[in-house]
């Protein structure tokens, strides 16, 4: 019989989250569990030291608002230090291989968070480093999103199991994959609603659904916005054209249009009246507004309507995008909440 650890996420000292499947159920519910406590802890005023003496490295190819400062923040309140790297400014994969780099950073930081293009780089990065590396998001996985996600679903419903949570629209992409997981590690429903053309692999839904086996809850396809949507309890959607797919903006906005979420589609759930449906974006959103950056006006995936609801719960989600990263951070560096040794 194998032993049973007291403390579910001990096991994630020294550990790399590069994708969700990384994380055991058990230890994936852990981390929800340590980033409670640690949402509680700030809550109450207290700044900790659990992450005392830590040296973090946060590289980043493509751009960020939430991860950059949620790992910044985190880092900061329990008492560690994380340094900003724009892999424009460092040689990474230019004058130097990413395996050079990652063997100089793991001399001297205790962890890296990379996001960027490449699965391939952050897999390169934690293989050289010699130190925990996580993934700020990638082209393909963006799981401290997911377990963001997750907990706020958990947070706000006060249970997992049972629920169903439908993934609008591009639902092939970084966070869908994630999330998909995430779901499936959480006994949460999910339903993919997605025209064909942005189906899932066939890999990547076999091997989420081993997990949702598991955990007694369902992946499901669909294509129909309106059916898929009956009965949830929480409906996601995530930008149409992600970080270095601009080449494809026109054709994918045609493509999705019939995807967005807007209150007639909120009405589909049944769960409107009752209060017992949120939604949920990871952001940044493109509801009715111009930005200065991007020729796109108007509402893409969901509208103002929507995304400005009490029951969008899009900026609860930001929040926690802070205290999962930490609890995330106190697993890896210090095995889930011990006091880090003094450093001899
Ligand atoms: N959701 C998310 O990853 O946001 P950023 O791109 O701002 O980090
Ligand atoms: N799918 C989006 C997520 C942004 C947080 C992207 O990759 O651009």
């Amino acid at each position: 019989m194998s032993r049973v650890t007291k403390n579910p996420i001990a096991s994630l000292q020294g550990r790399s989250l590069l994708t969700p499947h990384d994380l055991s159920d058990r230890e994936f519910l852990g981390l929800l569990k340590l980033a409670a406590q640690l949402k509680r802890k700030k809550e109450r005023g207290t700044l900790g030291t659990l992450l005392r003496g830590k040296q973090l490295a946060l590289i980043f190819e493509k751009l960020s608002t939430r991860t950059r400062c949620a790992a910044s923040v985190a880092t900061a309140d329990e008492g560690g230090r994380a340094e900003y790297l724009s892999a424009r400014e460092i040689h990474l994969g230019k004058k130097e291989s990413t395996a050079d780099t990652a063997r100089v950073l793991g001399r001297m930081f205790d962890g890296i968070l990379y996001r960027g293009y490449r699965q391939e780089t952050v897999e390169l990065l934690a293989q050289h480093s010699g130190v925990p590396v996580w993934n700020g998001l990638t082209d393909t996985e963006h799981p401290t999103q997911a377990l963001a996600d997750i907990f706020t679903v958990q947070e706000a419903f006060g249970r997992m199991r049972g629920l169903k949570l439908v993934y609008v629209g591009d639902g092939r992409n970084n966070v869908a994959s994630s999330l998909m997981v995430g779901c499936a590690m959480a006994g949460i429903n999910f339903v993919n609603c997605i025209p064909p053309e942005l189906a899932p692999t066939p890999e990547s839904l076999a091997r989420a659904s081993v997990i949702a086996r598991r955990n007694r809850c369902t992946i499901d396809v669909v294509h129909a916005p309106a059916l898929a949507v009956r009965g949830a309890h929480v409906v996601y959607t995530d930008v149409w054209v992600s970080m270095g797919e601009e080449a494809q903006e026109d054709a994918r906005i045609q493509l999705l249009r019939p995807y967005q979420v807007n209150m007639a589609l909120m009405r589909h759930t049944g769960n409107l009246q009752n209060g017992k449906v949120m939604f949920l974006h990871c952001l940044p959103a493109f509801h009715n507004h111009a930005t200065e950056t991007t020729a796109v006006s108007g509402a893409l995936e969901v509208t103002d309507e929507v995304f400005e609801a009490s029951f969008s719960k899009v900026f609860d989600l930001a929040e926690n995008r802070m205290h999962t990263m930490k609890a995330i951070f106190v697993a890896s560096l210090t095995g889930g909440g011990r006091k880090p040794r003094r450093r001899t």
